[in-house]
């Protein structure tokens, strides 16, 4: 059989009295990248944040490698292996780049492991390898993307979730940014969940996809099911 990393069955939450998604289902396959594209205001985040139990599901349920996590608070989730980088969480603008790595893997109390993993990173994200000493607050947009998603990867987490990470980047640091993405998980066999509303861009890195609108999941495929639909721009050839 194979082996589920998430598996979202009919999950509703709404803000106060106002419903947000409605009846949400869905799974990633341990091993692959799944992409979740929608508009702004579809609930893109609004699930990323059910799923580590910031916002309250009112139904349904949420499996982590089998196991029901909805009974579990936010801390105990990220112990469970669920990390989420998002511009939104920001970076500590005050402290080094190698101070921002370090919170990130805080619960590592091992020092040789801490920097083994600092290692791995250096080696995922060169870039932040160059800046190790600069403050964080000093970066460019795209270095301090690198450096969320680098805070997420350093604990190797079963599920890594990333909400838009190309939001906002020159389309060279795109570039980059997908690169690093396909890279985490052809080389260490990363499972993502990855928000995004540069489809194509998504598409190109996914084994799944699903695009959202006004909280409810309205397509589902494969990249060139998505790509040949409906829901998915096609940009001009040229
Ligand atoms: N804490 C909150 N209280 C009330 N409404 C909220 C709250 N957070 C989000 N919403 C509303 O829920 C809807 C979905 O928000 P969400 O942030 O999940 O969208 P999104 O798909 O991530 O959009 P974007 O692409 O802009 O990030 C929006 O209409 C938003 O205004
Ligand atoms: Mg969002």
């Amino acid at each position: 059989m194979t082996q589920k990393t998430l598996e979202i069955s009919n999950i509703s939450t709404r803000y106060g009295q106002i419903p947000m998604l409605m009846n949400v289902s869905l799974e990633i396959r341990k091993g692959h990248i799944a992409c979740v594209l929608g508009a702004n205001g579809a609930g893109k985040t609004t699930l990323l944040k059910t799923i580590l139990g910031m916002v309250k599901a009112d139904t349904g349920s949420i499996k982590l490698n089998g196991e029901s996590i909805d009974h579990l608070p936010t801390h105990k989730r990220v112990e469970k292996g669920i990390a989420m980088a998002a511009a939104a969480f920001g970076t500590l603008h005050k402290m080094t780049v190698e101070k921002n790595l370090k919170m990130g893997a805080y619960y590592i109390n091992d020092n040789k492991l801490l920097n083994e993993r600092l290692e791995q990173v250096y080696q995922s994200f060169p870039i932040l390898k160059e800046r190790l000493n600069q403050k964080a607050g000093t970066l460019s947009g795209g270095e301090r993307t690198m450096l969320t998603i680098a805070r997420a990867v350093i604990n190797k987490p079963t599920l890594l979730m990333l909400d838009e990470p190309s939001l906002g980047l020159a389309p060279i640091m795109v570039e980059e940014v997908f690169r690093v993405i396909k890279k985490l998980n052809e080389k260490d066999n990363m499972t993502i969940l990855l928000v995004e509303q540069n489809a194509q861009k998504a598409l190109d890195v996914s084994h799944y996809g699903y695009v959202i609108q006004k909280g409810q999941i309205v397509f589902k495929g494969e990249p060139d099911e998505l790509r040949s639909s409906e829901y998915v721009e096609n940009p001009v050839a040229g």
